[in-house]
């Protein structure tokens, strides 16, 4: 099955929308492997975004995602990479689709709620940089004989 990392983000987190999140994931099938609330550390921070580091936009990033507590999860299922780009929807708040978490609940681009991972590869890498391997459970959905066709 595959794997991506998930981030509620600092405005999310103090806008209480964690729970409405997980339970969209929960809703559309995923399954919840490994979560924490922390507040993460400037070089975590650094290797998360590393893709931006030389970006005008990175500073402000980095003290937005410093400014308190995140909520790190990984969710597993097929093709779940994919599915939870579309579920959070596009980067920029006033262009992601109404029915997305982005769409529902952001305004500005720097402050959109919610991180996960582009491919598969990010998604290896960044559950590994947030994750120990023992901290990643394995257990059967009691909906999983329903829920995929085959
Ligand atoms: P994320 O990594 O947080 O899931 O977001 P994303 O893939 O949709 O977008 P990405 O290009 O990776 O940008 C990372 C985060 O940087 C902030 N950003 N600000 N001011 C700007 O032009 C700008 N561009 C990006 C956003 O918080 C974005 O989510
Ligand atoms: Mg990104």
């Amino acid at each position: 099955m595959d794997r991506t990392f998930v981030m509620v983000k600092p405005d999310g987190l103090q806008r209480g929308l964690v729970g409405e999140i997980v339970s969209r994931f929960e809703r559309k099938g995923l399954k919840i492997v490994a979560a924490r609330f922390e507040k993460l550390p400037e070089s975590r921070v650094s290797d998360q975004y590393r893709e931006h580091i030389s970006k005008p936009f990175f500073p402000s990033l980095k003290q937005y995602i410093m400014g308190g507590p995140v909520f790190l999860m990984v969710w597993e299922g097929r093709n779940v990479v994919s599915i939870v780009r579309k579920v959070i929807g596009a980067t920029n708040p006033q262009e992601a689709a109404p029915g997305t978490i982005r769409g529902d609940y952001g305004i500005d681009i720097g402050r959109n709620v919610i991180h996960a991972s582009d491919s598969p590869e990010s998604a290896a890498r960044e559950i590994a940089l947030h994750f120990k391997p023992e901290e990643l459970c394995t257990y059967t959905r009691i909906d999983e004989s329903v829920l995929y066709e085959y």
